[in-house]
């Protein structure tokens, strides 16, 4: 996982760093779904222009840049990797700070925000959720995508390496376990669709990714942990579940 969120998250930032902001964006979404996924997040968060919109396990920050630029919110990212956090900063001019499961935001400050594509790779997931639920205020929404089992059991695919996909009903458990409630969800294959040039902006940071470091291999252990994703999806062995959740 440290090559995928870590040195690809850096080599990234330092293709992307030449593109246009509105290209940015795209190039650095990473495990959350479309636009039309995030849009559908947005809409049950309603965050407010000028609000803090905490994004956990951010990534390199595309899609807190992306609620920015929707809403107005002023995101505040956390990753545990410092090279996510790095580029997050130099990309889109984000507030980033080096954190995992033990966030360094005081208890009950939070009214809005997500963590999109964390969950499955984290190791103690009672321990992220507990922590996103002492940071949230009362009545606050927040956003998960989380990469479900379609059944319970051993995938009929290999996993990547580190990832631990819970079934929707043991994904239930967690929730009501850290005392949160579900208010709303989806599934994030409702939002297959990118607009016009997302696609090709996506695939044309792959390309250059891939003719800068295509032998390097952390790319190729990267590259392989994200092939193994899309393998499961298609399959069918996994689903992306999008929930909006609120302190019980
Ligand atoms: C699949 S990526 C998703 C990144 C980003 N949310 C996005 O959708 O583009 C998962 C991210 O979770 C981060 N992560 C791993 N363990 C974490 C933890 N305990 N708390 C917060 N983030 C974590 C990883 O470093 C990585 O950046």
């Amino acid at each position: 996982m440290e090559a995928e969120f870590d040195t690809v998250a850096t080599w990234t930032a330092e293709v992307v760093a030449g593109l246009d902001l509105a290209d940015r964006i795209p190039a650095a979404c990473r495990g959350s779904g479309s636009p039309g996924a995030l849009h559908w997040l947005l809409e049950h968060l309603e965050p407010e222009p000028g609000q803090t919109f905490f994004d956990c396990g951010a990534g390199v920050g595309g899609p807190a840049a992306f609620a920015a630029r929707e809403t107005g919110a002023r995101p505040l990212l956390t990753d545990p990797e410092p090279g996510a956090c790095r580029a997050a900063r130099a990309l889109f001019g984000l507030p980033a700070l080096q954190a995992a499961s033990e966030l360094p935001i005081a208890t009950g400050v939070i009214v809005a925000g997500w963590s999109l594509g964390v969950l499955c790779t984290v190791t103690d997931q009672p321990a992220y959720l507990a922590e996103l639920r002492r940071v949230l205020r009362p009545g606050a929404r927040f956003g998960l995508i989380v990469y479900c089992a379609t059944h319970p059991g051993e995938l009929r695919l290999k996993p990547p390496e580190g990832n631990n996909f819970p079934t929707v009903e043991h994904l239930d458990d967690l929730l009501h376990g850290a005392s949160l409630r579900v208010r709303t969800s989806g599934w994030t294959d409702h939002f297959a669709a990118f607009p016009d040039g997302w696609e090709d902006v996506m695939s044309s940071v792959q390309d250059e990714l891939e003719r800068r470091h295509g032998k390097d291999a952390r790319w190729r252990t990267a590259e392989e942990q994200s092939d193994r994703m899309g393998s499961l999806l298609a399959a069918g062995e996994l689903r992306g579940r999008m929930l909006v959740v609120e302190p019980e």
